[in-house]
């Protein structure tokens, strides 16, 4: 016996949920990094050609397939293509499994580094751990070290889960009063953080920089290939997260309105994230390291802890507004995967929520667990940061895109393209016709093709895993985590799609 669907109370409710869902971790760190490394100003066109020939119309898609079938995506594609999609969308349930389980492993590091924003983060403490010498470390790093080699990260990260739990325990309803609150709060702190940002001496330098474009870099082909995966990750794209929300729409809405408006609200919010990091990189002469997790780990606060005055104040509105933006983002993905359970096995959402949480954390504890399995490793040392980096190569890297690859594939070729296309079009103002259906069914996969073959050709030619060989040679836990993510989320994608579906529906 199905449970009522629920539903979002009103559309504002929505586009608070699914744009909290946009703004996370990726729009404060991977943006700005990427930026960074592209030279700045340079980084917009491509993001922009993204963002226009991609973003918005896969939005557009999402939003309209999960408003259309009123289901989640494994249960969506199935309903609209048959056994054959459904496995597709389980692959995209699981790759987003994977994400789930790392991306709040990071949150309970983030709740670490909150915690020690109350006081110890900035204060010299000696390192214990990783053989480092406190000498070189900045005050956030020794912090930070020997944070992640204590236990204490195995609690944050049940409480992250409880968290994640809780929040989405009543589905859309109690998503839709905390991402009420959430959210406009997440752009107040941001503006605060801007303010104080472009307020300090050479700040401003940091701002020219972001929009001064370097066009000499756009020719690289990286640069689009950072530009369009960055825009499936930034819109929460490819992993049927729109869908599960849309599903909890009424019967109308002007989906093309929403998806423009969630994407330009989230694009947005990325870059005045860039406006507030760059102003702080450029007055304090701080350069961002290669890897995005330690600029909010130590690049940002080596900068607030330069803050001539409210250290303590600044540092601890930084980690809010990062648990914030990421708790709105993590429980997208913790309710997609449970929607998913609920709609094919129609379950009470109280079995799932405590099935999902259960693995969700078991997964979520291997990330944090504070071992040192090779000194020489990484640069950090732990099995958990190794792993994070490898599962973020795979499920994210990979698995996002070929997920959208297969969506494209579903919903423009074996499933009534202009069927779809009419429902959006009965409650959108603005009309999709033929050249929609032309994007969708040549140009997008086409895209998408050329940079899963480029990034492919790079992942061989660059020795198997891009930069296994200047981090110690981590190769033989390149291909366990490799294997491991085939076999959880295609392995895994077939084993679901097998069992009985026990639905008749799922929706109310
Ligand atoms: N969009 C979120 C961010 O930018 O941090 C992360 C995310 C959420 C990615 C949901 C993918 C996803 F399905």
């Amino acid at each position: 016996m199905s449970e009522v669907r629920g539903s979002w109370g009103s559309k504002l409710g929505f586009i608070l949920a699914a744009s909290g869902s946009a703004i996370g971790l990726g729009n404060i760190v991977f943006f700005s990094s990427n930026a960074y490394k592209y030279g700045g100003g340079a980084f917009y066109v491509p993001y922009l050609v993204a963002l226009f020939l991609i973003g918005i119309p896969v939005m557009i898609l999402e939003l309209g397939a999960g408003r259309f079938a009123r289901r989640s995506m494994p249960n969506a594609l199935y309903q609209m293509a048959g056994k054959r999609a459904e496995v597709a969308g389980w692959f995209g349930a699981l790759n987003a499994s994977i994400i789930t389980m790392y991306y709040i492993a990071i949150l309970a590091w983030i709740l670490g580094m909150w915690v020690g924003s109350l006081g110890a983060l900035w204060q010299a403490s000696p390192v214990e751990a990783f053989g480092l010498s406190s000498g070189e470390l900045s005050n956030s790093m020794s912090y930070f070290f020997n944070m992640i080699s204590s236990q204490r990260p195995l609690l944050y990260v049940v409480l992250i889960w409880a968290a994640n739990i809780l929040i989405i325990i009543r589905g859309a309803k109690s998503i839709e009063a905390v991402v009420k609150i959430f959210v406009p709060l997440m752009w107040v702190m941001m503006v605060v953080l801007i303010i104080r940002g472009v307020t300090l001496p050479g700040g401003i330098e940091g701002i020219l920089y972001l929009f001064t474009p370097d066009f000499s870099v756009m020719a690289d082909v990286g640069i689009w290939k950072g530009a369009f995966s960055q825009m499936f990750f930034t819109l929460s794209l490819g992993f049927g997260i729109m869908m599960a929300y849309a599903s909890y729409l009424p019967r109308k809405n002007d989906d093309v309105l929403s998806a423009t408006t969630i994407s330009f609200l989230n694009c947005s919010f990325e870059y005045i994230a860039g406006l507030a990091i760059f102003s702080l990189l450029f007055a304090f002469a701080i350069a961002p390291k290669a890897s995005s997790l330690s600029m909010i780990f130590f690049v940002v606060p080596e900068g607030i802890a330069e803050f001539p005055v409210l250290v303590g104040i600044f540092g601890f509105l930084f980690f809010t507004l990062l648990l914030m933006a990421g708790l709105t983002s993590s429980v997208s993905l913790v309710e997609s995967v449970v929607l998913s359970v609920i709609d094919k096995f129609d379950l009470p959402r109280m079995k799932v929520l405590v099935g999902v949480f259960l693995v969700g954390l078991a997964g979520s504890v291997l990330f944090v667990l504070p071992q040192v399995v090779d000194p020489g490793l990484s640069d950090d040392g732990t099995l958990g940061f190794t792993l994070v980096d490898l599962f973020d190569h795979w499920a994210f890297g990979y698995g996002l895109l070929i997920c959208g690859l297969f969506e494209l594939i579903i919903l423009g070729w074996l499933h009534d393209i202009d069927a779809l296309l009419v429902f959006i079009n009965e409650s959108s103002r603005v009309k999709l016709g033929s050249k929609f259906r032309f994007l969708v069914r040549y140009i997008l996969p086409l895209v998408i093709v050329c940079i899963l073959v480029l990034s492919a050709v790079d992942e061989i030619t660059g020795g198997l895993y891009g930069n296994a060989m200047e981090t110690g040679g981590y190769s033989g836990l390149h291909f366990v985590a490799f294997a491991g993510w085939i076999v959880f989320s295609l392995g895994g994608a077939v084993l679901f799609t097998m069992l009985k579906r026990r639905d008749g529906g799922g929706g109310a």
